[in-house]
């Protein structure tokens, strides 16, 4: 008997370039999905915004995937899993899959005692890394550092610069004073900077990236509810809601890809 297939694209969203880092992975692990990826440019960033303007960003991306036909949506943003998949997950009925969820599984199994997490002001002020993780691992001490500026100097292609080396070097301070050695980047922005975080700690760290832990997840849940694709029908869609000066040049960077083409969509 053959099993039940579904070819509809996978939905992903962030607020910019950042989510790529998952996209990529994604792309890369599922050969036969295809994805749908939106870029809300117009209103990034999304770690300075109130919990109730990101809900409403949330929803106006969902809404416009839904519209793509998806089947089901990823939100590759750390800000809007910790600030509003709660609130969309009441509201629509699609499966919708944050980066938090994920990650806490993949952090229990490696059974370790401390923990730290970099990510937005937003997402360190709604404390949802930390109260997710001690639901699984109540003794676990978790060490939170809000990095600011760092999505913000990936969006303006700043990343090779001493500026990042600099402000990188004053964020890790924290994790070296408490000795962490494994470090989630809780913002999907953060992988674009694994060599220099891993230079500032002479390698001597474990920097968890949440795509990985999406992956494992995303195989489990496609294959438990039968919906998985066995055929690829286009390479990355990837749409933003604002122009951005060399975002296409980013994306393929990102992406490892020689072409991608960006759309762009007026909200
Ligand atoms: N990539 C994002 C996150 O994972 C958002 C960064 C931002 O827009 O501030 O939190």
């Amino acid at each position: 008997m053959s099993k039940y297939m579904d070819t509809r694209p996978i939905g992903i969203f962030d607020s910019g370039l950042g989510g790529l880092t998952v996209l990529k992975e994604l792309q890369e692990k599922f050969v036969n999905e295809s994805f749908i990826y939106l870029g809300d440019t117009l209103n990034f960033p999304y770690g300075e915004k109130t919990k109730e303007e990101i809900v409403k960003v949330s929803k106006r991306n969902i809404k416009y995937l839904i519209k793509q036909d998806v089947k089901l949506i990823i939100i590759a943003c750390g800000t809007a899993t910790s600030r509003a998949l709660g609130e969309v997950k009441k509201i629509f009925n699609i499966p919708i899959i944050g980066i938090i969820e994920p990650t806490v599984e993949y952090v229990k199994n490696l059974n370790i005692s401390e923990i730290g997490v970099m990510a937005t002001n937003g997402t360190i002020k709604s404390g949802a890394w930390e109260y997710y993780l001690k639901q699984e691992m109540p003794d676990i001490k978790v060490v939170s550092k809000a990095c600011p500026l760092l999505a913000n100097i990936v969006e303006e292609g700043k990343i090779e610069s001493k500026e990042s080396i600099d402000v990188i070097h004053s964020y890790v301070q924290v994790f070296k004073e408490n000795n962490i050695k494994n470090i989630i980047l809780g913002c999907t922005h953060y992988p674009l900077y694994d060599e220099i975080i891993k230079q500032e700690f002479n390698y001597d760290v474990n920097l968890i990236n949440t795509a990985n832990a999406v992956t494992i997840y995303l195989k489990k849940f496609l294959s438990e509810k039968n919906i998985e694709s066995d055929k690829r029908s286009f390479m990355p869609k990837i749409v933003i809601t604002k122009q951005e000066k060399d975002f296409e040049r980013k994306a393929k960077d990102i992406l490892k890809l020689n072409n991608c083409k960006i759309f762009i969509k007026n909200y």
